[in-house]
Formats: structure tokens, sequence, C-alpha cells
């Protein structure tokens, strides 16, 4: 039997990499104005991180980590997210006291066992975010402006930042209860898996993307509107502070992300352009967290955004100059010209040039097709007339034009003149 991928997980081809170099080009562009440098993790934990940062009761946790015990007894996680990581290794390496907010982000494949469809996978990959040691309002409304830019940056439209504050310790109980009293009045119109969890965690049944739970959830108290004082007015400055740089969003308290780790503002960027699996990107405040997993008091901000869903909804151009072509093509014809087309192939690329060429010496019009294919600027030509005149054929291949050149002259003729970037 031939072997294939495992069902939910995507091979990114050379023909589209080019698309995913950019967005992380983008993001090394937009992200260090705003102070975050880049942290690079493990893929796997330890999974108490995941079942004590995530939450017990959280979908993640209860059905969709990759667990496994490795050959020595431990059991390990797949990680399903980046954040429980980067607090780990911001206890791990007492990262404490930098001389402002520390500010980290981080790219790379998450896994979660869910149901595969449209834009969810299994393995798929993030990039984000995470300010530690400042518990806001400022740093919740620049990271979220931040995404924002980034987002117009990469040409997305119709996008939209919903906002929601989920509170904190000292409300969140009450309403708990609240919100439990007056679900159990509609228990019999809930869907399965909110008859279920309900109990355990009834918050989720405001975003469940069941209908029936949507018309429940309509019906049901808010928490913005029970909120604590202090939360309220975090809210309201967060609310503030958006209005005061333009910055366009939507409060949808309907919103409570699947982590159990978020108190105060919580946010997602959706797209009506990705059906059902909307969000492109999701965040926000969680202020106990390291505490939690025994680091000191440091109130955190961040997000994440999914690359599969930001790749499918960037009107990339397909002709584009981001996709990488060869400066020159070398087609050459008769034994000569290959070894000759060895020698300056080796020369040019040490020059710092992107060199394809044909190797199987077929005909001279299939090589001028392979040269077309490749979309090179260039084509060298070698045949026994060049070899014996010591003039080699260069054809531009924007504009045709031809000239005959000695190998001396190559590297000058074919290199981009300098961009004057001042
Ligand atoms: P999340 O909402 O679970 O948050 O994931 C963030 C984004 O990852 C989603 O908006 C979506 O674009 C993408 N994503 C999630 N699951 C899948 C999937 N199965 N297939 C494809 N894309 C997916 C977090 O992960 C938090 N760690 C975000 C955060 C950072 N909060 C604070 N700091």
């Amino acid at each position: 039997m031939k072997i294939q991928r495992i069902r939910g997980v995507k091979d990114i081809l050379p023909n589209e990499i080019w698309k995913w170099q950019y967005i992380e080009s983008v993001a090394h562009k937009i992200f260090p104005r705003y102070g975050f440098n880049e942290i690079r993790l493990p893929i796997f934990e330890d999974t108490r991180l995941f079942s004590r940062s995530i939450g017990d009761t959280t979908d993640i946790v209860e059905k969709e980590m990759y667990t496994f015990k490795d050959r020595g007894g431990d059991s390990i996680t797949l990680r399903p997210e980046g954040t429980a990581s980067v607090v780990r290794a911001y206890i791990e390496n007492k990262m404490y006291n930098p001389p402002s907010v520390l500010k980290m982000f981080y790219m790379g494949p998450m896994f979660r066992y869910e149901r595969p469809q449209a834009g969810r996978l299994r393995q798929f990959n993030q990039v984000g975010v995470e300010a530690m040691g400042s518990p806001g309002p400022i740093v919740d409304v620049e990271i979220m402006t931040m995404v924002m830019e980034f987002l117009k940056e990469l040409g997305l439209a119709d996008i939209k930042l919903e906002i929601n504050s989920l509170g904190s310790q000292e409300c969140r109980p009450q309403y708990r209860e609240l919100l439990k009293t007056e679900i159990e009045k509609h228990i019999d119109q809930l869907c399965d898996n909110c008859t279920a969890r309900y109990q355990r965690n009834p918050l989720r049944v405001l975003d469940c993307k069941a209908k029936e739970c949507g018309n429940v959830a309509e019906g049901l108290p808010k928490l913005i509107d029970h909120l604590d004082p202090a939360s309220a007015e975090h809210f309201a400055e967060v609310r503030s502070l958006l209005d005061s740089i333009g910055t366009p969003y939507s409060v949808n308290p309907k919103l409570v992300r699947g982590l159990d780790y978020y108190n105060r503002t919580a946010f997602e960027v959706t797209s009506q352009n990705l059906g059902s699996q909307n969000a492109i990107c999701g965040g926000g405040r969680y202020d106990t967290l390291v505490e939690e997993l025994e680091g000191p008091s440091t109130p955190c901000f961040g997000f994440a955004l999914g690359l599969e869903r930001l790749v499918s909804l960037i009107p990339f151009n397909e002709s584009s100059d981001l996709q990488k072509h060869p400066d020159v093509y070398i087609v050459c014809l008769g034994e000569e010209a290959k070894s000759m087309a060895f020698e300056i192939a080796h020369q040019l690329r040490a020059k710092g040039l992107s060199v394809e060429r044909d190797y199987e010496m077929a005909s001279m019009k299939s090589q001028m097709r392979k040269a077309n294919k490749f979309q090179s600027r260039f084509t060298l030509i070698i045949g026994e007339n060049e070899i014996r005149s010591g003039k080699l054929i260069l054809k531009n291949m924007d504009s045709g034009e031809q000239k005959e050149c000695t190998t001396e002259e190559l590297v000058s003729e074919i290199s981009e003149p300098e961009v004057d970037t001042q």
C-alpha cells in the first residue's frame, strides 16, 4: 500500500513557499517596530504544561492533544499552541526584570486532533506574540493595532476586529453561577456537547457554533454587564484608546475563547471569506498564568494567527516578483559546451547569482522551453560556435534582446543594478 500523509496535515510545496516566506518577512518587518523579538521553542513539552495552562475542561485538553509516552515513560504532548511554552520558557530561563515589557514572537507548527475540514487541520502553523509584564490597557491596544496593521500590509480586506472582556476572578465565579442557572432553563434546547459540558464550562455555550445554542445564547446574561469595577474600567479604557487612534472594532459579548487562561480583554480577527472556521487570529490578556505555573506575578497579553487561513485569504498575484526565479538558465549543446556550462555555473553561483541549467543535453528547442518555464531573467546559450569564438549568447528574457559577451563580462551583464534604497 502506498503510504500517504496523515489526515488533517498538509504539504507546503516549493511552488507555494514564497507565499509563506512573504508572510514571515512581513512579520519580521512589523513586529520588531513594536519591540518584539523572535523566540524558538520546542515542539513537544511535558503534558502537564498544557493541561494546567489551557484548562482541563477545554476541548483542546479533553480531546485534541497528541499525547504519548516516550521511551522513558514520560508523558509528552505535541504543542497545541504556543503561549504555554512561552510562559514555561519565561519562568525556566528567569527572563524577569527586562528593561521594559518583554515582547516575543514565534512561528511554527501546532497540533490538535480536531475533525479536519476546510480551514481546520491537525497540524497547522501559527505566528504568535506574547507581551509579558504590563497590566495594560495600552499594551492590549498596541498589540491589537499591530495585528490589524500586519493584516493590512498583507493586503487583507473584509476583516473585523471583535473584542470582549472576560472579567476577572472577582466577577467570573458569580457570573458563571448566574449563567448556569439561566442555561438550565433552556437545557432541552442545547446541543449534546453543551448539555454535557455546561456545568463544567458554561461560558462555552455562548460561542457554541450549533444553531440551537446560538439561539439560546442570544437571551443569556452578558459578562460585560457583570464586570467588577476594575475590569469595567479596563475595558472602557481599551475601547477609548482604540477609538483615539481610529482602529475599527466591534464589541462581541459572546466571544469567550477556547482556552481558559484569559481574563479581561479577549479578541478575535475574523473574515467573512473563511466559511465556518472564520477566525484568523485570536488572543487576549492572561494575567494569572505565569503565577499559576509558579513564576512571579506577571500580567501578559498575546495572540496567535493561523497561517494556513491567512495564506488562503491573501490575494496573491501568481506572477508576483515574490516568486524566486533563476537569474540565468544555461542552455548548452555538445559535450564541450556541457563542461563549459558546468564551470560557468560554478563561477556565477560563487558571485551570488542563481543559476539553473540543462543536465540532460536535450535539443535546443526543448532547452529553450525549459528556460521559459523557469522564468529566468536571462538565458545563456553555449554551442559549438560560441566556444570557438569565445563569445556566448546572452538573451534577456524580458525584452527578448540578445547580445554576445565573454565569460568575463557575464557577471556584470546579469547582475541587477543596485537599488537605491535612500
Ligand atoms: P487559538 O484561538 O486557539 O489561540 O488559535 C489562534 C489561531 O490559530 C486561530 O484563530 C486560527 O486561525 C488558528 N487555528 C487554530 N486551530 C486551528 C486548526 N485546527 N487548523 C487551522 N488553524 C487553526 C491560541 O492558540 C492562543 N495561544 C493565542 C494566544 C496567544 N493568546 C494569547 N497569546
